[in-house]
């Protein structure tokens, strides 16, 4: 097993009532890649990441972290892993500032004090160290910033806490052609400095533009994931038509 394996999900199944939800979910995740997850509304994306932030737990099946099974109960035991969540909607208040809303609950503290200025040089550095050039003061309240910019800085807080692997639900689906763009960019920096990145997203283009893998949800059954299962492949590496056409075809 290549050693840049860092999450496996093993026959995870997961039901809501009558409804079967996730019917035994196979699927890996490697660091220094970003692995896409696609699949039509409801086939069940969100309720796979959900149980691996501890917010559902799992009916049957494993998560392996780092080669070793784990029961995650909370997003705090995620991010405890080193698993931390970007979601569409959640990712930030918009009253609080940058520097805020990076510390929200890890804030650092000196004395009875909190330590402002050692919060201000982290947030920065990590945003420098991300490229996020377009924010004009980490001390703005995060209401006054672009789609973009919003995500950036959401993304910017998941890897301020030596993170392994980032997650991210849907993190275009509000945004335009450029703020896209940018995002994007972020997405594949992540995975060339070393960290996982599992990517949801609706948007086969954009999913081809930064994925190493792409693993196709189908009605709770997870249909391909290219070197990794057997079974049809959608080749990352092939004609960038044919891997549109042939994910196009499995998401039918
Ligand atoms: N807490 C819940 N209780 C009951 N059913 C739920 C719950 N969460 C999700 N479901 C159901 O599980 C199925 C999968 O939902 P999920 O949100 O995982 O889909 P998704 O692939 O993320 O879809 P989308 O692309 O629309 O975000 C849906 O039928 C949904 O109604
Ligand atoms: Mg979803």
């Amino acid at each position: 097993m290549a050693d840049n394996l860092l999450l496996e999900f093993r026959n995870v199944k997961k039901h809501f009532a009558a409804v079967e939800v996730l019917r035994g979910v196979n699927m890996t995740v490697r660091a220094g890649q970003v692995t896409a997850l696609v699949g039509d509304n409801g086939a069940g994306k969100t309720t796979l990441i959900k149980c691996l932030a501890g917010i559902f737990q799992l009916d049957e099946g494993s998560i392996i972290w780092e080669g070793k099974p784990v029961s995650i109960h909370s997003p705090k035991a995620a991010a405890a892993l080193g698993i931390e969540f970007v979601y569409q909607d959640l990712a930030l208040c918009s009253n609080l500032d940058i520097v805020q809303n990076m510390f929200l609950g890890r804030e650092r503290v000196r004395g009875a004090f909190l330590d402002e200025e050692s919060m201000e040089d982290a947030a920065r550095e990590t945003l420098a160290s991300l490229n996020v050039t377009t924010i004009k003061s980490i001390r703005q309240q995060v209401s006054s910033l672009s789609g973009g910019q919003l995500q950036s800085v959401a993304v910017a807080k998941a890897v301020m806490w030596n993170s392994k692997l980032v997650v991210l639900d849907e993190p275009t689906a509000a945004l335009g052609v450029a703020q896209t763009a940018q995002v994007l960019a972020l997405v594949r920096r992540l995975a060339d400095r070393g960290l996982g990145v599992l990517l949801i997203s609706h948007n086969l283009e954009d999913v081809l533009k930064v994925s190493d893998s792409i693993a196709v949800l189908r009605l709770g059954v997870l249909v391909a994931q290219p070197g990794e299962h057997a079974g049809l492949l959608i080749h990352p590496r092939g004609r960038r038509s044919q891997r549109l056409r042939h994910a196009a075809r499995l998401l039918q």
